[in-house]
């Protein structure tokens, strides 16, 4: 060991408690745990916590929705969500929720230090509310349509089919998502945390503390000045009260990252480990916080403004990740790319993915893809056609015809010599995130160990007569060049590390012990590591993740459903308006996805003669090929309209309370395109 043994604190974000766990979550709590892991196995004191964030109007809303109460609803998640990441081989020292005693001491406390030092203002705001469910209405709740296109059913802030954005009292028609009651605006104290009397102080601790790429997006936040952050809520609010106030709530955001020092609170209960010597403003151990780039700002600019104005220490980094894609785009319910942590337990290790994710991950925010046939055929290639088959070339030979004895010397010392050498780099890699160095650097020490065995052909000297000793010797080397490759994935493949450390007879795969490699030793029975991953598994994962998606939405109404079946009649209009409406038959051409749209299709429609160009919101109920062929009626007259993805002739009819149940209009048989409908 080069360094001396440090005390790390090391958190993952907190994943909301209103939904399972995706395989987009896990780039983040895999990254951590390689991390983490890496950090134990050279010897450090590393702690990991993490704990379910359990609060906010979402999590208050599911919980009505389904007729339980937030508690039982926390509960349960809470179980699915710690189930997840036990089968993914995430293993945290603690983990916890926002919802506990701790998070409410350390929430009030703060909050008491940053008022009792002037840094929370009040101000009077005016807000939308349902005057049906009488609770303000965050952006989101808010649906209504696009005042600048037109498209209807767009969120509070911004809208899909043009991408434009505004500030829900732009929106027309607008609808509560809860009540599809009419909002009407309403005004109330709210509590604003100054973050602007922190703007030296956040100057300087982000220059030392975020990634470069990070470094620019806040120098434009700086640049854009910084807000006051609205830190209250107004009951019914599903959180802790704000003490000293009535009916006023911590906002969500503001008790999550406490929610880390809460997780932490509790193991050193339970543990009896102390507390300050990490939360001190003097403290020398490190903190870091491995986030989503989405959510940078809070972890930025609030959270170390908070700590610091309550005189806590301040985190020694925050290490931002991209976002995940499966097979170049956006995970996708229709496309069966939206994959459940559990769903895909149910056919494949954890270490394919905790590998792939690996061999994927730098230090930086860009995003990762997960392609899904690149993954099949790297952790073929590189887990079980290289490293796990140095072990199995070379294991029958030592057990069958030396009784799993191994040498007394290495063959070739420099080729072993250079794996552990190898290491350092390798240790290097891992400390600073980038995963994907590390898991080269690994492959190119089995890809020489496998050219040796090539070149020494074992096979061939086992046939021959007197050559005994050069196969022993051939596969002791082998044998000890597989335990170094397996040390350096234990991170990564805890599992496997553990079985060749049972296959090796060893009790520790610790980074340190391959100096001394394993000679006059006898090794136990190999048993295969690894299996292929088959094609027809990968197609099973799509299909039960088309599956999940059709089970969610007969269990759990969505939000939206609820306000759509509920939405108002549109003012009258008279029958010279309506009879200006031209509703034609048209034949559904060619339907395609449109880039960067999540709910459009592009429609070609035939109207017997002529063809229109129509983008149609129906993409979350219908695959573009279903829809080829198809008859279906449209509004031929309406005027043509600019969108983001090009011009709209028309306006297809369709029906339904919206997610997968969305029916487009279709004639009975006989109709022919470009009929009149009358
Ligand atoms: N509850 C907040 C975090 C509070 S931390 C004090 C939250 N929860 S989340 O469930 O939406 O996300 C948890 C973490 O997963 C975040 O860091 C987020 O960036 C990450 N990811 C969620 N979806 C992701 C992808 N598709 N890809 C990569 N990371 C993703 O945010
Ligand atoms: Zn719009």
């Amino acid at each position: 060991m080069t360094d001396q043994a440090r005390k790390i604190l090391v958190t993952s974000a907190l994943p909301y408690a209103n939904g399972p766990i995706h395989l987009g979550h896990m780039v983040e709590y895999i990254q951590t745990d390689i991390w983490v892991r890496f950090q134990k196995q050279r010897g450090h004191e590393c702690i990991y916590v993490c704990a379910d964030d359990a609060h906010g109007t979402p999590i208050m809303l599911k919980a009505d929705q389904m007729g339980i109460s937030p508690q039982a609803l926390i509960d349960k998640v809470s179980q699915e969500h710690q189930r997840d990441f036990s089968g993914f081989m995430v293993n945290f020292d603690n983990y916890h929720s926002t919802h506990s005693d701790e998070n409410r001491y350390f929430s009030s406390l703060i909050y008491e230090r940053l008022r009792d030092a002037g840094h929370i203002a009040r101000r009077t705001i005016t807000q939308a509310y349902d005057p049906e469910k009488n609770m303000f209405l965050p952006d989101r709740f808010i649906k209504g349509e696009c005042p600048k296109c037109g498209a209807a059913d767009q969120y509070g802030d911004s809208c899909e089919a043009c991408g434009a954005t505004y500030s829900p009292t732009e929106l027309k028609n607008a609808y509560s998502a809860v009540s599809g009651a009419r909002p009407i605006e309403k005004e109330s104290e709210h509590f604003f945390f100054k973050l602007g009397d922190f703007e030296p102080f956040l100057q300087n601790w982000v220059d030392k503390h975020v990634q470069v790429q990070m470094k620019h997006k806040l120098n434009e936040w700086f640049e854009a000045g910084l807000q006051q952050w609205d830190i209250s809520r107004d009951a019914p609010y599903w959180g802790f009260e704000i003490p000293g106030e009535e009916n006023k709530y911590f906002y969500v955001w503001l008790d999550a990252p406490v929610g880390y020092m809460a997780s932490f609170k509790h193991w050193c209960e339970k543990t009896g480990n102390d507390f300050d010597q990490f939360w001190s403003p003097d403290s020398t151990t490190e903190l870091y916080h491995f986030i989503g780039k989405d959510i940078a700002y809070f972890h930025t600019l609030f959270w170390p403004a908070m700590l610091h104005g309550s005189n806590f220490r301040t985190p020694s980094g925050v290490f931002c990740h991209g976002f995940l894609t499966v097979n170049g785009q956006k995970m996708s319910k229709s496309r069966g790319t939206f994959i459940m942590a559990e769903t895909y337990l149910k056919h494949l290790r954890p270490e394919y993915l905790r590998y792939y994710f690996a061999a994927k991950l730098g230090a930086g925010i860009d995003d990762i893809d997960l392609n899904l046939e690149d993954f099949r055929l790297k952790v073929n290639a590189d887990l079980v056609n290289k490293v796990v088959n140095i072990a199995s070339r070379c294991a029958g030979f030592i057990q069958k015809k030396f009784d799993g004895q191994l040498d007394s010397t290495l063959v070739e010392p420099t080729l072993y010599q250079d794996a552990v050498a190898a290491g350092e780099s390798i240790a290097d890699a891992y400390e600073k995130r980038e995963y994907g160095r590390a898991m080269r650097e690994i492959m190119h020490i089995a890809d020489k160990a496998n050219q040796y065995i090539d070149t020494a052909e074992p096979w061939v000297l086992a046939k021959q007569e007197g050559r005994e000793a050069e196969v022993q010797a051939c596969c002791t080397l082998g044998i000890n060049l597989f335990r170094v490759i397996v040390s350096y994935l234990a991170p990564v493949l805890p599992q496997v590390a553990q079985e060749a450390a049972e296959f090796l007879n060893i009790q520790d795969l610790g980074w340190s012990a391959i100096e001394q490699p394993l000679l006059n030793h006898r090794i136990n029975k190999f048993k295969p590591l690894m299996q292929r991953v088959e094609p027809e598994v990968i197609e099973k994962v799509i299909e039960d993740s088309r599956q999940d998606l059709l089970k969610t939405q007969q269990t759990a109404p969505a939000a939206s459903k609820t306000a759509l079946q509920q939405e108002p009649i549109a003012s009258e209009i008279s029958f010279d308006d309506f009879a200006k409406v031209d509703l034609r038959v048209a034949k559904i051409a060619k339907a395609e996805a449109v880039e960067g749209a999540d709910k459009l299709l592009r429609l070609t429609l035939d109207l017997g003669g002529e063809t229109r160009n129509v983008f149609a919101g129906i993409k979350s109920a219908y695959q573009p090929e279903q829809l080829e062929g198809k008859l279906t009626v449209m509004v031929a007259n309406l005027a043509p309209r600019k969108m983001k993805f090009g011009v709209s002739e028309g306006m297809v009819l369709a029906a339904g309370p919206g997610g997968k149940d969305i029916w487009i209009l279709e004639p009975h048989e006989g109709a022919q395109p470009g009929m009149r409908i009358r």
